[in-house]
């Protein structure tokens, strides 16, 4: 936080533990602390987040990446999709999925939609800031844009809605339309499998970030939809984070 505050990488403040504070820098800093023991996330502060080894703009308008969601992105890598695979990001906040496969795979053509136009324009900036290609859409989940889709990445909101108000306080300053799932957080999940056979091509697949305890629950929704599931992937916590479906 002090090297964002005074716009310096971190090692130059450890390189140079001598050099003197500038009173600007002194006063933004205080007031970030006071601000974060007040319970605001320290990415709030700086205004950026770091996600798969890029630096990536972020506002009160998106979910702040968490690590978590780099598993979404691992698993897409390691598929064996076509050099100009079709991919839809659906609810993709400050771009960082669909932005981070844009710029490890240059030949994807990804797109990602939202219905956040807020969302969008942080995702816009990032686009810009990385030079990594993705058009961007406004809309409800992939209803505005053209399948088929060779890939359908997606962490929707998967927080069950009487769990939201006990969430952690550094949580609750996260949109909560990145956060709330309905009754039993898997509102959004449900309206997206059941429109997947529509949007993905036959040999298509679909990665879904989900919460913890949801992997059987998405496993038969999945089923009920014409879906098989393809693979369960454990966070470090061992926890089924990612759920990877295909067309049955
Ligand atoms: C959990 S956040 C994920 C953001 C980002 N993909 C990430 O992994 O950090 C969910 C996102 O879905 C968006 N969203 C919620 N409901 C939606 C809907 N019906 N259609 C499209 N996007 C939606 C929210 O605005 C939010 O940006």
């Amino acid at each position: 936080m002090l090297g964002a505050a005074w716009g310096v990488e971190e090692v130059t403040l450890r390189l140079y533990p001598e050099r003197e504070l500038p009173v600007e820098v002194e006063r933004r800093y205080g007031g970030w602390l006071e601000r974060r023991v007040a319970g605001e996330p320290a990415h709030h502060l700086t205004g950026t987040c770091p996600f798969w080894g890029r630096e990536f703009e972020i506002s009160p308008a998106v979910l702040v990446p968490r690590p978590e969601t780099e598993l979404v992105v691992e698993t897409a890598l390691e598929l064996p999709l076509p050099n100009n695979a079709r991919i839809l990001d659906v609810g993709t906040g400050s771009g960082c999925i669909a932005l981070t496969l844009a710029a490890e795979r240059p030949g994807w053509r990804v797109s990602a939609v939202d219905r956040s136009s807020a969302a969008l324009e942080i995702a816009r900036r990032n686009s810009n800031r990385l030079g990594a290609a993705v058009a961007l859409y406004r809309g409800d989940l992939a209803t505005a844009v053209a399948p088929p889709w060779d890939l359908i990445v997606a962490n929707l909101p998967y927080v069950p809605k009487d769990v939201l108000a006990r969430l952690p306080l550094e949580v609750r300053h996260d949109p909560v339309a990145a956060l709330d799932g309905g009754s039993d957080g898997l509102d959004l999940v449900r309206s997206l499998l059941s429109d997947l056979r529509r949007l993905l091509r036959p040999c298509g697949g679909a990665i879904l970030e989900i919460g913890e305890g949801q992997a059987d629950a998405v496993a038969e929704i999945a089923s009920m939809a014409g879906l098989a599931v393809a693979r369960r992937v454990r966070d470090v916590g061992g926890v089924d984070r990612v759920i990877v479906l295909q067309p049955r």
